[in-house]
């Protein structure tokens, strides 16, 4: 067992009691175990406290929300009550400046309507060619493991392959593939920095912490990059080279917006789109390869619906004749959401499940627990892609499955993101075979996104 409850709640509680706690250790809370056993401390964290606790995790005090309705209340009836507060945000800020995923109020919204219209179906079939592209380039790298037979590892390549279609698609075919990988090699720093930054923020920035430095020149080299990106893209406004997502910031306009983006909201903008797009797709990818070995009738099956187109390269309209390739990247994505938390400061007091909630209480609706929870799936812990048929899903939770965050703030990118994942995995399907590597232990670790800590490794046999 890995913790028991101090004060277990009396069998009728009144209104007014305070969730449940769980036990960790003194000074780390429950940071261990969530540390040595994500996953099924999480399960058995909601087992045994219920859908609503409270945990302490490092500095941090969360009340764990482990329902859809809790998703539902936080993030969208109550969105307006709940801001983004809490170590996750302060921790993303140096970084992520007052771009669309930090930013709140009128500010938010008047660059959420700038930026929407960037994100339609008419804009994603533009950018289906500039993705392809560099899934075709990117995929090149994997054909020298595969005919050596080397054990590949999936999560690295998925890193890097999602970052150079994220710096494609953002910068436009005028960046170099030179220049996309070293402003990745920084990015990748800073973000694996996250974490290690929010548990030690309370210790003043004078303090010469281990990685501290490197962090801080990462990150500056981050800012330089972008900033030279701007400028170049801004210069040559309207050249063929020049169209990607950001010479379409450099042009959008609203009629609330008449003046153009200045270069600080210009680089807060391309670096959240590069944030929050290449790590998080990475993951779906990996996570979908991962279940694919385990399952190889449902590895089968995909791949027939992906030989039926002949072997072309796919366009955009060609991913409706590939509903179950779709219906494996969502059931991968309920059993590991990339994204598996989402946590927001009460700025009032309010109520949840009848318990008081003080102003300032951190909630963190738990994707991975919400996407699990026994009351809403069956056989939560089985991979079945087919739950997600028109007819299997038609009943469920609006909140059941929420990935990408759900009200007001839900992910702009979820469409782009759906249709990298499937153009991406279509590809790989076309030139490769994989299977498992027998051995290899897959650990899932918690950071900022559900990943892997040593990888997951395939071998890849190439098609021809
Ligand atoms: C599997 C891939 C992805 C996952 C799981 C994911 C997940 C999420 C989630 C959960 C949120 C809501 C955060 C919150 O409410 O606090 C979000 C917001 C956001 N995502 Fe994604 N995302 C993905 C891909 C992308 C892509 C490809 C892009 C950009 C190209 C992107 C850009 C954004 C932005 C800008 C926001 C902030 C939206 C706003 O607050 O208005 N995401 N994402």
């Amino acid at each position: 067992m890995f913790d028991r409850m101090t004060d277990p709640p009396p069998a009728s509680p009144p209104m007014s009691a305070s969730p449940p706690k769980a036990n960790g250790v003194p000074l780390l809370g429950v940071l261990p175990y969530l540390a040595s056993q994500p996953l099924a401390y999480l399960h058995q964290a909601r087992e045994r406290h219920g859908d609503l606790f409270y945990a302490k995790v490092g500095p941090m005090q969360l009340l764990v929300a482990n329902h859809p309705r809790h998703a539902e209340h936080v993030l969208s009836r109550r969105n307006t009550v709940y801001a983004k507060g809490g170590p996750l945000w302060e921790v993303l800020r140096p970084y992520l400046g007052n771009g669309l995923l930090m930013s709140e109020g009128d500010y938010w919204l008047r660059q959420r309507r700038l930026m929407q219209p960037l994100f339609t179906q008419q804009r994603l079939v533009a950018l289906s060619d500039l993705m392809l592209e560099a899934i075709d380039a990117g995929l090149e790298h994997w054909r020298e493991p595969a005919e050596r037979a080397l054990p590949f590892d999936v999560d690295r390549a998925f890193s890097k392959l999602t970052m150079m279609i994220s710096a494609r698609v953002i910068f436009g075919r005028g960046m170099s593939a030179q220049e996309a990988q070293v402003l990745g090699s920084h990015v990748t720093h800073v973000i694996d920095s996250m974490v290690g930054n929010m548990l030690t923020k309370s210790i003043p920035s004078w303090v010469p912490l281990p990685g501290r430095r490197r962090y801080q020149q990462a990150l500056k080299d981050v800012d330089e990059g972008l900033l030279r990106l701007i400028q170049r893209s801004g210069a040559s406004d309207e050249t063929a080279d020049n169209d990607g997502l950001l010479a379409s910031f450099i042009r959008a306009r609203t009629s609330q917006v008449a003046e153009p983006l200045t270069a600080k909201e210009l680089r807060d903008e391309t670096m959240t789109l590069f944030l929050g797009g290449h790590q998080t797709t990475a993951y779906a990818l990996t996570w979908s390869i991962y279940f694919l070995t385990l399952y190889p009738q449902v590895e089968q099956r995909m791949r027939a619906e992906v030989e039926a187109l002949g072997g072309r390269r796919p366009t955009f309209s060609d991913l409706a004749a590939l509903p179950y390739m779709r219906m494996v990247i969502q059931e991968s994505m309920r059993a590991r959401p990339p994204v598996w938390w989402i946590p927001r400061k009460a700025l009032e007091d309010d109520e949840i499940d009848g318990h008081h909630i003080p102003a300032g209480t951190v909630v963190a609706p738990i994707m991975f627990t919400i996407h699990h929870h026994p009351e809403i799936w069956e056989s939560p812990m089985e991979f079945d892609p087919e739950r997600f048929t028109p007819e299997r899903s038609a009943n469920r939770h609006r909140f059941a499955w929420v990935p990408f965050g759900s009200g007001p703030r839900k992910c702009i990118g979820e469409h782009f993101s759906m249709m990298e994942s499937q153009l991406a995995l279509a590809r790989i399907v076309q030139k490769f075979r994989f299977k498992g590597v027998p051995g290899r232990q897959v650990t899932p670790t918690l950071l900022t996104t559900l990943g892997t800590k040593d990888g997951v490794f395939v071998q890849l046999i190439p098609n021809e």
